[in-house]
């Protein structure tokens, strides 16, 4: 479906038809691209973050990035709620948020300690999980939904989720960073995907 192919939503002149956005699935190739800086919190941007939290909850993900609704610009949101066990908002760094977050044009400016392996999943990529290796703690710079720029420094699920998403924004996928047993162990269901968009 046209409606659905994000490299048309790369010009800035386009207007955006927020109610058409949906989720894009591997191997869409919006989701392989560079996705473009945004210039300016403007009436698009919001309609594309509210979209985005929609179908990010919609899906029940933690986070999504733009090009995962078939936009290609530097945008991305998450939640990760605590939980009872290593999910927390008053650790150091925190590793969970207390509400829906938005980053535009983030930038990761630290990256600490050595990488971890941890299991993760990705909404463009149904069934497929895997183990990636990611240093677990990270510092976000970016512009929040009013455009104001914030820093966090985060750790735990958080930054990984922080981590996951920005890779989204350079067109890399969880299936490009996955240690090689998980890679060799998800081929298949890897190639089912790109065998079903061929009949899509
Ligand atoms: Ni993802």
């Amino acid at each position: 479906m046209a409606a659905r192919r994000g490299l048309f939503y790369t010009r800035p002149d386009v207007p955006i038809d927020a109610d058409a956005l949906h989720l894009v699935l591997y191997p869409d190739p919006t989701l392989r691209v560079r996705a473009a800086p945004v210039e300016g919190v403007d009436d698009d941007v919001r309609k594309i973050f509210r979209r985005m939290l929609e179908v990010m909850y919609e899906e029940q993900g933690i986070g999504l990035a733009a090009p995962q609704i078939g936009v290609s610009r530097r945008i991305f949101v998450l939640h990760v709620p605590p939980n009872d066990d290593d999910r927390t908002l008053d650790s150091d760094p925190p590793s969970a948020t207390d509400g829906p977050m938005v980053f535009i044009n983030p930038e990761i400016t630290a990256l600490e300690e050595a990488p971890e392996a941890f299991e993760e999943g990705c909404l463009s990529l149904p069934d497929i999980r895997g183990d990636v290796l990611r240093p677990p703690i990270a510092t976000v710079k970016a512009l929040d939904a009013k455009g104001n720029t914030f820093t966090m420094r985060c750790g735990g699920l958080l930054a990984r989720c922080v981590q996951h998403e920005f890779d989204h924004l350079e067109g890399v996928l969880i299936i490009d960073r996955m240690t090689q047993m998980s890679r060799l162990r998800t081929r298949l269901a890897v190639r089912d995907l790109e065998r079903d968009a061929g009949l899509r």
